[in-house]
């Protein structure tokens, strides 16, 4: 989604500007522009497309201010152009937004009636027009702010520039996240710690309804009465260092790398390596607990269902997994005795953030399994379960998945421990069986290059279906998911029993058909599967392990064998063959793997 960055600097803030720009990229885009005070008046420049085209526009034509917002744009009310790019002005104001303003055509008809006219498709010009109406009333500029928020309804993160004033930023939040950076001698705004993390790890995350003026030398921020607030500062550890791509060509690349160490810092954190027993914090009470109601969106869904399989399996403990999108408006009917759980790698996802709200409004407990430990989620529910694999800057989420699928196995374990569901012996055995999975993801990621030469093929295909049964079937639709977002390849998973209740009428000789199934109790129903898809000409491409290779029916095309292990930990050291497959069909597709056409990293809209 939109990114903000914006600096009260000392010296020039062109190339700053654009640096972080760069670092926001990662959020999906698809236009880009700054703005700065120049000799008094605000000066903009913008481009469609990528932050190349802005650079180009800036080399021809210079920015040169001391005071500046940054923005990258991803369209939500007007398609993506010069015109409808950020920054946007009215009158004496210019102004970058996140988030989604609902009332912006009721606002825009009666700016209308007054005279203004608008020259983009957006929802963001309404707020500047809005601040400039105040402003034209005579107040001063944080009052102008304040009484133009108050008429908004919708979500938004602002950073605003008046013209005349240029030792100012002001910005705003409710429902987007936006950080303010303290520097030395200089001041920054930004959508997150990664926007101001090239200039200081020294932030304070604005909360809900919070406006804040920023000079040189400080911020004064205000809370959602207009009263005077002071936010903690922190020194953050999203450095700069962490988000360099290092030897590889693509983020994506790297972070798939990153698992074993990302899973194997996570699992450290929930598990006691002196007796090999779970140790989970926050004092959830797992025996008493009457179901838990996982809400998600996208993969973070998906890694959720691997939690139900996880959870009901070791715990005999009811959970029920939605899509928070749906979730939030179906009005479900919800017991205080439950969990509520969201998993969410950015702890910002707007759709989770609201489910998760409904469920605290239902007298639940609530927890939340996130990345961004400083997230309005991390900071909102009762218990934080972090994973620890570091920033995730690919738009398709990768070492984030595999941390979510290791903290929801150490619950598994814990609640089964708890429920009484498993003796001691047995829990420590599981915690030795989990901890072998970090090495044991290393190995299933020396399967590169087996999986690009499958890659090759499959980039030919118009349609993949993907099949697995038990915890394969979430993977399955996480294989396609990835496929999809970054081949454009049509591609579906499927529960692999329900081959014959239609997705059968797909098969023929042109569709490969990805069959994910270790040696396990479910192989020889997986085995089947693949038989009744290879006598209709289905090309199979059978992701197993060496047991699965030597019991495979006769006929599979190509055969991916990842490392033998211990079905706990399955979904753990399957997932690298797919993820390095759907990378590298993209790569062989030439498509831009690290920001996938019209994907954002984080949906902090609706
Ligand atoms: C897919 C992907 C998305 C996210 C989803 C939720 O590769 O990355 O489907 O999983 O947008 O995002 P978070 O986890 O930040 O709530």
């Amino acid at each position: 989604m939109c990114g903000i960055i914006g600096i009260v600097g000392t010296g020039s803030v062109q190339e700053r500007l654009i640096e972080s720009l760069k670092r926001l990229e990662y959020r999906g885009y698809d236009s880009a522009g700054i703005a700065g005070v120049v000799d008094g008046h605000v000066q903009r420049r913008r481009a469609a497309g990528k932050i190349k085209a802005l650079e180009d526009v800036l080399a021809g034509d210079p920015l040169n201010a001391t005071v500046g917002i940054g923005h990258t744009r991803w369209a939500t009310h007007g398609g993506p152009s010069t015109r409808n790019a950020h920054p946007h002005t009215a009158g004496r104001v210019t102004l970058v937004h996140n988030g989604i303003i609902e009332n912006y055509s009721e606002l825009r008809e009666a700016l209308k009636a007054k005279g203004r006219t608008f020259e983009s498709d957006t929802d963001t010009e309404v707020i500047a027009a809005l601040v400039d109406s105040e402003l034209g009333s005579g107040k001063p500029p944080v009052e102008a702010l304040k009484a133009a928020l108050d008429q908004l309804s919708g979500a938004y993160a602002i950073g605003v520039l008046i013209d005349g004033e240029d030792d100012l930023i002001m910005g705003a939040r409710k429902g987007s996240p936006l950080v303010v950076g303290y520097g030395k001698g200089e001041m920054f705004l930004g959508s997150d710690a990664l926007a101001v993390g090239p200039f200081t790890n020294r932030i304070a995350y604005l909360e809900e309804g919070d406006y804040v003026a920023i000079d040189h030398g400080q911020a004064r921020i205000f809370d959602v009465a207009g009263k005077p607030a002071k936010r903690e500062i922190r020194t953050v550890v999203a450095s700069a260092a962490l988000v360099e791509k290092g030897n590889y060509r693509h983020f994506m690349e790297k972070e798939i790398h990153d698992q074993p160490e990302g899973c194997q810092r996570t699992i450290a954190a929930y598990v006691d390596t002196l007796t090999d027993r779970t140790a989970i914090l926050g004092g959830i009470d797992f025996a008493g607990l009457e179901r838990i109601q996982i809400v998600a969106c996208g993969t973070a869904h998906i890694a959720g269902l691997m939690g139900k399989y996880l959870i009901e399996q070791l715990a005999d403990l009811p959970v029920d997994v939605e899509i928070a999108s749906e979730f939030r408006y179906r009005k479900p009917s919800l017991r205080a005795g439950s969990l509520a759980v969201a998993i969410s790698q950015s702890g910002e996802t707007a759709d989770t953030l609201a489910a998760l709200r409904y469920c605290q409004a239902a007298g639940m407990q609530s927890a939340a399994i996130v990345n961004a430990t400083e997230s309005t989620m991390a900071r909102e529910v009762d218990v934080v379960w972090p994973i620890h694999c570091g920033p995730e800057i690919g738009v398709a989420s990768t070492k984030a998945f595999t941390a979510q699928i290791s903290v929801l196995t150490a619950l598994a374990i814990a609640a089964a421990r708890a429920r009484g569901k498993i003796d001691e012996a047995e829990e420590q055995r599981m915690v030795r069986v989990l901890m072998e999975a970090p090495r044991l993801i290393a190995e299933s990621i020396q399967l590169e290059e087996a999986v690009r030469l499958v890659a090759v093929e499959i980039a030919k295909a118009r349609d993949v279906l993907y099949l697995g049964r038990g915890p394969m079937y979430p993977l399955a639709l996480e294989g396609a998911l990835k496929l999809k977002e970054l081949s454009y390849i049509h591609a579906e998973g499927y529960a692999a029993g329900e081959l014959k209740h239609g997705p059968i009428a797909l098969v023929d000789d042109k569709t490969p058909i990805v069959i994910l199934a270790p040696f396990d109790s479910y192989f020889e129903k997986s085995a089947s599967n693949m038989s009744e898809v290879m006598a209709r000409g289905g090309q199979v491409v059978f992701i197993t392990d060496p047991e699965g290779q030597r019991h495979a029916p006769a006929g599979a095309r190509v055969v991916v064998t990842a490392p033998r292990c211990d079905p706990l930990i399955a979904p753990l050291v399957m997932s690298a063959p797919i993820q390095l497959l759907a990378y590298y069909v993209a790569v062989q597709k030439g498509a831009d793997v690290d920001q996938p056409r019209n994907l954002a990293k984080s949906v902090t809209v609706e």
